[in-house]
């Protein structure tokens, strides 16, 4: 599991493992847009301040994944224990 701080809604969640970044943020009211849910989309796509994201999604390409500074949110997940998002 990781953390995820919302940097614009100053709040800091907790992401158990089985659960999504997508499910956690809709849990606790934010907003999110998803459609695929499948990682193919790119229309739950979060930008990354800072952390490392385990990117599992088709959507972002090669040099999207290198920069770090979006995550797909219905299937990523974070390298680091931390993950602030612009949200
Ligand atoms: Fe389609 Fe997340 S909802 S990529």
């Amino acid at each position: 599991s990781f953390e995820i701080a919302l940097a614009r809604s100053v709040m800091t969640l907790p992401v158990p493992a089985g659960r999504t970044i997508l499910d956690v943020l809709r849990e606790h009211g934010v907003d999110m847009p998803s459609s695929c849910e499948q990682g193919a989309c790119g229309t739950c796509l979060a930008s990354v301040i800072e952390g490392e994201p385990l990117h599992q999604d088709v959507y972002l390409t090669p040099a999207e994944r290198r920069a770090g500074t979006s995550i797909i949110t219905c299937v990523s997940r974070a390298r680091s224990a931390r993950l602030v998002l612009d949200l």
